[in-house]
């Protein structure tokens, strides 16, 4: 058995919390969401990877108070190198507020440079967590340690934790929700292994028109309107010009998998670390 780790939530958040401690109590797994900010044309960012902003400041402070309800966030390497966030959440009268800070990193080539992200240097250092593989290089572990920064570290075929085992630690862990933040990378391969509980869908009113901008979600093989990934117990909210679609996610019975970008759905990984 793991040890837990103790989170704590900031007062107020009683309904939002709500969704996450159903979900736990009903399935003894942590609920995990996606949080995509997405142009009219299904883009997160343009084909050089620019993707601030694409929704306004009331959809962003919805965002900071999600934060504040789920105990932990996760984001992968790409995120950490294209746009350097902290991950944490700010509103300018209460105190910064960090949940557990998850980076999927499989070979750590976020520890490459001289400098390294916020996430592992600011004062929130110890509540990231890094999720990596025995691919990664013990070097860039122990950079990450004396940083005061925990690794979790996977044995996998692949430079890729599957997230059904990386659900199975935070289940072990006591964690009870994870908001995933992106890119596309890391959230297709949530959705193509079905582990994904719940979306929220920041639409902005701009298009794209790019098809080398990145598209949101991809590795799903659709033929038909039958095979598609719906929303239920759908929610809208309006902030200013911008449209939050959230709901739980349905995925059809029949396994339409068509690929994730580095390797099976159904890989996994040989231990946890
Ligand atoms: N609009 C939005 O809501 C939003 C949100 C976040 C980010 N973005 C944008 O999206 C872009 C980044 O997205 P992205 O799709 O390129 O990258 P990403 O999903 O953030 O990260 C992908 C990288 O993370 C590592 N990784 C992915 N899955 C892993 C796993 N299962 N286990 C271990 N490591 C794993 C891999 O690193 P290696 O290849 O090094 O092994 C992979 O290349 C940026 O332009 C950012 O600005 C937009």
């Amino acid at each position: 058995m793991k040890p837990r780790i103790e989170t704590e939530l900031p007062a107020g958040l009683a309904e939002r919390a709500g969704l996450i401690a159903r979900h736990w109590a009903a399935q003894g797994s942590p609920f995990i969401a996606a949080k995509v900010a997405v142009t009219l044309d299904g883009r997160t960012a343009t084909r050089t990877g620019d993707s601030q902003w694409i929704t306004g400041e009331g959809a962003r402070a919805d965002v900071m108070r999600w934060r504040r309800a789920f105990p932990a966030i996760a984001v992968g390497a790409g995120t950490v190198r294209a746009d350097n966030p902290r991950l944490t959440a700010r509103n300018g009268h209460e105190p910064d507020w960090c949940p557990i800070r998850f980076i999927f990193d499989g070979r750590l080539r976020t520890v490459d440079g001289p400098v390294l992200p916020h996430v592992y240097a600011d004062a929130f250092r110890a509540r990231t967590i890094v999720v990596t593989t025995d691919h990664s290089g013990s070097e860039a572990r122990r950079r990450l340690q004396a940083q005061g920064v925990q690794v979790w570290t996977f044995a996998t075929p692949q430079p890729r934790v599957p997230p059904a085992d990386f659900r199975r630690r935070c289940a072990e862990a006591g964690l009870t929700g994870i908001y995933v933040e992106g890119g596309s990378d890391l959230l297709s391969q949530f959705l193509v292994s079905r582990q994904l509980d719940y979306l929220f869908a920041y639409r902005g009113p701009l298009l794209l028109a790019d098809d080398d901008a990145k598209p949101v979600f991809s590795g799903w093989q659709t033929e038909k309107m039958t095979g598609a990934i719906r929303l239920t117990g759908v929610q809208h909210e309006v902030f200013a010009g911008d449209l939050l679609t959230r709901g739980h996610l349905a995925y059809p019975e029949r396994p339409v998998c068509d690929q994730i970008p580095s390797g099976p759905a159904s890989l996994s990984s040989r231990a946890g670390g």
